[in-house]
């Protein structure tokens, strides 16, 4: 008897266990490929894991009759029902946070939401190179959770690298700055952690845009659809294809994304020589290279740079590129192969690129399994961790521009009543800025700062474009009784976006004249918090003594108002650094932005780009930021000599050496990195975060960079404590320079290294 009713009860303990796997394996929708359910299908080569991917692709393009492959040459892929292939939208966007700007991607049912994170600009503030892998860990947490809901793709065109030029660019605030060396860690730390390190898995599969040389959206009459960017060689390899070689070298991206523009009169996507040969040629790209939204379109239409659309069709895939965003592809390559214009095997290589991702992303292994990240689900999106990360972000990459002594922090006890002015102190998708998703939730500047103090809000502004002073009256009376006054000014979507580039960059309409005459009558400190992503020009505030402090947050994402709280009230000691140089009104006012010379020319007056090459004035330079705090540091130990050493081929140094500079190609570049100890202290009363900056000035010529930057680290030190910290230059790769044919040249001298401002070290670079 009772063996019989234990076995009756097992029976029924092992149906429920089996119904509750069904349950928790039963998808909501069928797998992309491969589906276990269908008999079909499951059986065929390409569906079996356990074959190599490069075969299983083979197999499934050998079974694709010329109309489907074209099919699949698209964003919008069409689906194979025959071989069990459902449709796939490519377009996914993650730049910072799950984002529905592309079509793939949807905020619905179980996931209403993303954790949205700081607009990259101010990430990149907080040289933090491993915040920015965090944050991409973070994302695709909720993209694979958001896959699997059957509410988001695994193809995310994130992040952007074009180096942040012109302060007028409406897209700057996507980028991580105008600096090749930061560009480049940023992306091979978030691409790191957007794909993960799995080997040749993928947990999804990021892509670096737009290349190359695209940093014009809309201005003065030029558009990114008809620019036509000429670029040096020697800019183009020491400055605007640095973050794309770095990203497809270091960060292992599965692709990259060519522009709207021409660089040098060809469409970027239809020039063998920017694609096959650099991003596949040289940089060994493992996976596919994809166009910018209807770019050959545009190229055919816009440019005309082809005759037919065939000839378009053709150009673009013997170029090297294996996917379209748009249905241009789809549309014309099957009449191309017919002409003879290109052959069925390029359209066969572009397939294999795409499938290959598709692969190593698991989309052909059936439903997700746990090491496709199949128990990610609802609860893994917007969770305290990831929230609290956006938050860490947020305060990190807040830079502290002026503070008059004793101005900030503000005390909970002197400063109990607050005036909040300024069309920005409700943000809250300002905040978040473009390329972003529906956030979890917001804190706006006013409540984070209510959380401290009692608030009196005034706009005194309709908007950020101010058109009109009518509202200045009550901002002026509340900040004349209130304890402290917190403007939170700047710009939004409205005036800095994608295809909206800026014209001037001093604040725009009344809003300098609020300030300056806010702060006249103010009762005690004025604090200006600049909420933008491009830089702008603050010379009436950095000089008015009235205005005590100044804060940039650009755009600091759904947590942004808790952080500049923090801030204020020295809850966290600003450490954040600018990722660009800020220009005076001046300098754009006699600049043209269609002019992408980065050194500057004397005969014709022209001044130059950024702070490696440009002299004059600035508002703020690149690297700036204060803290509540005091850091000192030392170099407590450096090499003062290092032998470079020439491989065996190139011996003899006649063939190697120009204006005494050795190629980089024909050096021993295994060499150990230089490594400089560098003694940090925090001799301040405060906590804080301090960043270490290593510019190195190379021996020779005058169009070489002024000095350059080729490592920073941000260590974080209590009061009163100290820490050794190693910095690794490597020489090939950080003290190289780029000579006038776009050749990575070793200048053979002595390279001055600067560590902040005032610490330098003579390194003298010898030939064996
Ligand atoms: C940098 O970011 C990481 C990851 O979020 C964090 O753990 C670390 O404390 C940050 N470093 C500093 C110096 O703030
Ligand atoms: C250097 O190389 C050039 C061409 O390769 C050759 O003509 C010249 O004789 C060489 N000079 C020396 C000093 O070897």
């Amino acid at each position: 008897m009772t063996n019989r009713k234990n076995s009756v009860l097992i029976i029924c303990l092992i149906l429920v266990i089996v119904s509750v796997t069904n349950i928790t394996s039963a998808w909501a929708w069928a797998p992309f490929a491969c589906d276990p359910r269908n008999g079909l299908t499951r059986s065929l080569r390409f569906c079996k894991v356990n074959l190599p991917i490069h075969a299983r692709v083979q197999d499934l393009i050998g079974r694709l009759n010329l109309q489907e492959k074209v099919g699949l040459l698209v964003n919008n892929a069409a689906g194979v029902p025959r071989l069990g292939l459902q449709g796939y939208e490519w377009w996914s966007e993650a730049l910072h946070g799950v984002s529905n700007v592309g079509p793939g991607t949807k905020f619905q049912g179980a996931f209403p939401a993303a954790t949205s994170f700081p607009q990259v600009i101010t990430t990149a503030a907080s040289f933090n190179a491993s915040l920015w892998q965090a944050i991409g860990q973070a994302v695709s947490d909720e993209a694979r959770a958001m896959y699997n809901g059957g509410t988001a793709g695994l193809t995310y065109w994130s992040p952007n690298v074009n180096i942040f030029r012109d302060p007028r660019w409406g897209r700057g605030q996507e980028t991580p700055g105008e600096d090749p060396t930061l560009s480049a860690q940023y992306a091979a730390s978030y691409v790191t952690g957007l794909q993960g390190n799995y080997g040749n898995r993928l947990k999804v599969a990021a892509c670096c845009k737009h290349y190359t040389a695209y940093d014009l959206d809309n201005w003065n009459g030029m558009d990114r659809f008809h620019f036509n960017a000429k670029v040096s060689k020697q800019d183009l390899e020491d400055t605007y294809n640095v973050p794309f070689k770095a990203c497809v070298l270091e960060g292992k991206v599965a692709s990259v994304m060519c522009s709207y523009n021409q660089v040098n009169g060809k469409p970027t996507c239809a020039d063998p020589d920017l694609l096959r040969n650099t991003i596949r040629g040289q940089w060994h790209l493992n996976g596919y290279i994809v166009s910018d939204c209807d770019s050959v379109g545009v190229l055919f239409d816009d440019q005309h740079y082809t005759r037919t659309p065939e000839e378009a069709a053709a150009d673009t895939i013997k170029a090297g590129l294996d996917l379209d965003c748009g249905p241009f592809l789809a549309v014309h390559t099957e009449g191309a192969v017919r002409q003879g214009l290109v052959t069925e095997a390029a359209v066969n290589q572009a397939l294999a690129n795409t499938i290959t991702v598709q692969m190593r992303l698991g989309m052909f292994d059936g439903e997700p399994s746990a090491q496709h990240f199949g128990n990610l689900g609802p609860r893994d999106v917007c969770t305290p961790a990831h929230q609290d990360l956006a938050l860490q972000a947020a305060r990190e990459g807040i830079v502290l521009l002026k503070n008059q002594v004793g101005s900030l922090p503000l005390s909970t006890v002197r400063h109990r009543n607050i005036a909040v002015i300024g069309p920005n102190a409700q943000a809250t998708t300002t905040m978040i800025g473009n390329y972003a998703g529906i956030a979890c939730g917001y804190t706006s500047p006013l409540q984070g700062i209510s959380r401290y103090a009692r608030t009196v809000l005034q706009a005194g502004c309709a908007g950020v474009a101010c058109p009109s002073n009518q509202q200045f009256g009550p901002a002026i009376a509340a900040a004349s009784q209130a304890d402290a006054t917190v403007f939170v000014m700047g710009l939004d979507q409205s005036i800095e976006a994608e295809a909206r580039d800026r014209t001037s960059v001093l604040l725009p309409g009344h809003q300098q004249e609020l300030i300056s005459r806010v702060a006249l009558t103010s009762r005690g400190p004025t604090i200006l918090v600049l909420m933008c992503g491009g830089p702008v020009d603050v010379t009436f505030a950095k000089n008015d003594p009235k205005i005590s402090a100044i804060l940039w947050v650009g755009y600091p994402g759904q947590a942004g108002g808790t952080a500049i709280a923090d801030v204020l009230f020295g809850t966290h000691n600003p450490g954040g650094k600018l990722p660009n140089t800020w220009y005076p009104q001046d300098y754009v006012a006699k600049v043209s932005m269609a002019d992408l010379d980065m050194r500057a020319n004397p005969s014709t007056g022209y001044p130059g780009r950024t702070y490696r090459f440009y002299r004059g004035p600035v508002v703020f330079p690149f690297g700036f930021g204060l803290s509540y705090g005091r850091f000192t540091q030392t170099l407590a130990q450096a090499p003062t000599k290092v032998i470079v050493s020439l491989s065996n081929d190139y011996a003899t140094k006649n063939i190697t050496t120009l204006n005494n500079a050795v190629r980089v190609l024909h050096t021993n570049c295994d060499i150990p990195s230089v490594s400089l100890h560098i003694e940090v202290k925090n001799t301040g009363d405060l906590d804080g975060s301090h960043t270490i900056l290593v510019f190195s000035t190379p021996p020779g010529d005058t169009r070489m960079p002024e000095k350059h930057l080729v490592g920073f680290k941000k260590v974080h030190l209590s009061a009163g404590s100290q820490q050794r910290v190693q910095m690794d230059v490597h020489l090939c790769k950080h003290l190289s320079v780029a000579d006038e044919f776009g050749i990575r040249r070793i200048p053979i001298g002595l390279h001055t290294l600067h560590i902040g401002d005032d610490l330098k070290h003579q390194l003298s670079i010898q030939i064996n």
